[in-house]
């Protein structure tokens, strides 16, 4: 067996049971690119400081890019009994080169190691996912443009509300999105300090230079304090709450299209390309991909809670139950991507039942906020003209009809204030037409929310 690099002061080695409990190596070889990036910084900086020969230097960053050239390759044989990432790799130099390998962990700790490795990750992810958030908008976008003119239910309570054009809504989830968006940039603004050189808590006495190490892995500078830089998860919980709230704006999507796509609403028709079907059921056609988008928006959940739970009875500083942090990320991280990638996909692959919505439209009323708007013009107070509105819709419900089947007579033995000019306020596109305050649904509102979004995601 071989020796642990840590082997010195014991005695025994660990058992089985230990060993295969203890290993994150099955978890955290995604962090081996970050790591020997971590270890070229630190060896350059060692040979800068004079800590290590610029021969030294030399011959440890070709050993680590031969090694890096060998994991991209499938090369590289991963061992359990090396623990983790860190230990794996500085044994693999260790035997390929030697002596000089064996100085490349000075002034170094695997709690700072662990940490730099691991805040380089979360920004590349960062910059993964937010390239995938652009290219749903740009669905969303495209598939407004798509749609003009489109009126559709809109809804409160899932109850009738007031006709909206479907873009508006589809720009309603571009508006989420970009605050997605902020949030993860705002979280990698914070992310981006180096913990390098903190060793195991306290720093060290040997003369590093951190800044350098710092600016040669794009970070804005290193971390102030060496106990707060090996003990602080708090950018892991950041980009996790970003990414649950993420998740969330996703998963109503989801739940919306499912809806839509139903025999009862028929608003949405999704293309075969994104439906699955039944074992059983020869006839079923189903929107499983938003369904999924919903349901794992539970996992995104559930990584933010696991970060949130493993750190909140820690002492400071390292503690082993961190290495628990990094598999709730890269789940996190793997699932909104592809949560974001398939919504990007079925909002590309789906056609609004134009007839559908049509005659749905007629139901429930949906002008009836703006005929009381008509009231207010005519100097009726609001509380007023919502109890004449309210008194006409009963009448509608009495007779089975609509507001404009009403007749002005019908109007008028209700309140005497109503005249012929009712009838260009009543019906969805009427309604529609009425709205123009700042962020309405009104057409000419809609337009320009549009044509900021087409210039601003450059779509032709
Ligand atoms: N695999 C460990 C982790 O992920 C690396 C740090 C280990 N440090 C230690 N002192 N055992 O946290």
């Amino acid at each position: 067996k071989e020796a642990k690099l840590w082997g010195g002061r014991f005695e025994e080695s660990v058992t089985e049971a230990v060993e295969t409990f203890t290993e994150s190596i099955s978890f955290d070889k995604l962090l081996s690119k970050y790591d020997i990036m971590g270890s070229i910084a630190h060896a350059q900086m060692l040979a800068h400081q004079s800590l290590i020969s610029v021969k030294e230097k030399d011959e440890i960053v070709k050993g680590l890019e031969d090694i890096e050239r060998r994991i991209a390759n499938g090369e590289f044989q991963w061992r359990t009994d090396r623990e983790d990432v860190h230990m794996n790799i500085e044994a693999a130099l260790i035997e390929m080169i030697g002596e000089p390998a064996k100085k490349l962990h000075t002034a170094r700790s695997r709690n700072d190691q662990v940490l730099t490795d691991f805040r380089l990750w979360c920004r590349d992810a960062i910059d993964g996912i937010i390239g995938s958030m652009k290219r749903l908008q740009v669905s969303m976008v495209t598939l407004a443009l798509k749609n003009e003119g489109l009126i559709v239910p809109g809804y409160t309570h899932l109850q009738r509300a007031q006709p909206v054009l479907l873009q508006h809504l589809l720009l309603a989830y571009v508006e989420q999105i970009d605050r997605d968006i902020g949030r993860l940039v705002d979280c990698r603004a914070r992310m981006n300090f180096c913990p390098l050189g903190a060793c195991a808590l306290a720093g060290t006495g040997l003369p590093i230079d951190r800044f350098m190490t710092s600016e040669t892995l794009g970070f804005t500078a290193p971390l102030r304090n060496s106990i707060d830089a090996v003990s602080d998860r708090d950018f892991v919980m950041e980009f996790l709450s970003a990414n649950a709230i993420t998740a969330v704006h996703l998963s109503r999507l989801g739940e919306e299209w499912v809806l839509w796509a139903s025999e009862e609403f028929g608003f949405i028709t999704p293309s075969d390309s994104v439906s699955t079907g039944s074992s059983i059921m020869p006839q079923k056609k189903n929107p499983d991909p938003m369904e999924l988008v919903r349901g794992k928006s539970a996992r995104v959940i559930g990584d933010l809670v696991t970060l949130l739970t493993l750190c909140k009875g820690l002492p400071h500083a390292y503690n082993r139950d961190l290495q628990e942090d990094k598999e709730p990320v890269f789940d996190s991280v793997k699932t909104i991507l592809g949560m974001l990638e398939v919504s990007a996909e079925f909002a590309l692959n789906i056609t609004f039942n134009r007839d559908r919505i049509q005659k749905a439209l007629p139901a429930g009323h949906l002008d009836a906020t703006t005929l009381a708007d008509y009231l207010v013009n005519k100097g009726v107070p609001f509380r007023t003209s919502h109890d004449i509105v309210g008194r006409a819709v009963a009448l509608c419900t009495s007779k089975n009809c609509q507001l404009l089947d009403l007749s002005l007579d019908e109007l008028r033995s209700i309140n005497p204030v109503f005249d012929e000019h009712v009838y260009e306020y009543l019906g969805v596109e009427n309604a529609i037409n009425k709205f123009s305050s700042y962020g309405s649904t009104g057409s000419a509102c809609v337009a320009s929310q549009l044509d900021y979004w087409t210039k601003k995601l450059e779509i032709k």
